[in-house]
């Protein structure tokens, strides 16, 4: 780097990685020369994205010389989730709201605290903005330690970010675990509780649906990204108290989300169909694909997602797998960027996807 541009370049900003995405099915076809390629590494809904939200985005194209306001889907989920607009915000996913909330409550001198082996989306926000980042380990059994980050608490936590389910385990925390961690939380400090694969565990009675939770110093974020099928749209939404939806809303780009994103939105959360028909395609695929892995003598984690983690006995194991799998046409996620590098991550695809893995992986352990 020029020292003109290291003096440009904040130290926060200098020493952060940029984000590797996952790879693309073109460039793997390309690589290992081949003519089927599937891809099980960003937990994207195998079934495309909901047709209600399509044919939305559809009757908006003629009015996209038009800026968004963006308060339609806000009152649709206002109206759905039983809340006010008021205490409503919607974003380019949910990441750009993280992105909102980092500028707006975090300074200097505070610091975000959350675990280590979770989703990083929110570490690099945090870090780009120079604010010190704590983490406490996963359990044993590879759940949050609502324990541990309840003591690991200090003067200067201002956020806490618990993703639940959590990214990449796919474990959630239970309403008892949470009740009893939110004893030990200052009102001053503020709780993320990411749900972008709410819908995937919301019907499990263990589960603690952060609407009835609606604490004053508590944030639920929620994506139309997994479920239903949106990713490449960018519509996220959150539920917070009116003074915190109030200044997220003063710093907020003031036409994000875009009109084709709120359109989406609308659209996907009156299609209850695909909804449906996404969860029972997903139980069924995670059925699936449990058993086929449990056959082979791997030992997956319980997921209440659309994808579930696969400790292996090492980190070398992790990236054979990951490696041969990808030659042979099937990209899975290695979870070294994630901090734990001796295990993979397999998203839920489509019958076909599913079963081709399972063929595949069979192929590759034959071949050792
Ligand atoms: C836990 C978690 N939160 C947030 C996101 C990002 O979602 P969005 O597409 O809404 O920004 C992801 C995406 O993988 C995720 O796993």
């Amino acid at each position: 780097m020029s020292s003109t541009n290291r003096a440009l370049v904040p130290p926060s900003v200098a020493s952060l990685s940029p984000y590797v995405a996952g790879r693309s099915m073109e460039e793997v076809a390309r690589t290992y020369n081949l003519r089927h390629v599937i891809k099980l590494a960003s937990n994207e809904n195998p079934l495309g994205p909901s047709p209600f939200a399509v044919a939305r985005m559809r009757d908006a194209l003629d009015h996209l010389h038009l800026y968004p306001t963006g308060l339609d889907l806000r009152s649709k989920l206002a109206e759905r989730f039983g809340t006010k607009v008021e205490n409503v915000i919607t974003g380019s996913g949910s990441e750009g709201i993280m992105a909102n909330i980092v500028r707006t409550f975090l300074c200097d001198d505070d610091e975000a605290l959350t675990s280590e082996g979770t989703f990083i989306g929110f570490e690099v926000l945090a870090r780009g903005r120079g604010i010190s980042y704590r983490t406490v380990p996963l359990r044993g059994d590879w759940h949050l330690d609502l324990t541990a980050l309840a003591a690991a608490i200090t003067d200067r936590t201002k956020i806490i970010y618990l993703a639940n389910p959590n990214n990449p385990t796919g474990t959630i925390f239970s309403k008892q675990d949470f009740d009893a961690f939110y004893k030990h939380v200052p009102e001053r400090v503020l709780i993320i509780l990411d749900e972008a694969y709410f819908e995937y565990a919301k019907d499990n009675a263990r589960y603690p649906d952060s609407m009835f939770y609606r604490y004053d110093n508590v944030i639920t974020l929620r994506t139309f990204s997994k479920i239903y099928g949106l990713a490449g749209v960018r519509i996220g939404y959150g539920f917070a108290r009116e003074e915190l939806i109030a200044n997220l809303m003063k710093v907020k780009l003031p036409f994000e989300p875009s009109t084709l994103g709120s359109a989406a939105g609308i659209g996907a959360l009156a299609d209850r169909e695909f909804l449906h028909r996404s969860l029972e395609h997903n139980a069924r695929g995670m059925r699936m694909v449990t058993r086929g892995l449990e056959e082979m003598g791997f030992h997956p984690l319980s997921s209440e997602a659309n994808f579930l983690m696969l400790p292996l006995k090492s980190i070398e194991e992790a990236q054979h797998l990951t490696q041969s799998l990808v030659e042979r046409g099937v990209i899975i996620r290695h979870l070294a960027s994630f901090g734990i590098p001796n295990a993979i991550r397999i998203s839920i695809g489509t019958d076909d996807e599913n079963a081709f893995l399972i063929e595949t992986l069979k192929q590759v352990l034959v071949s050792v």
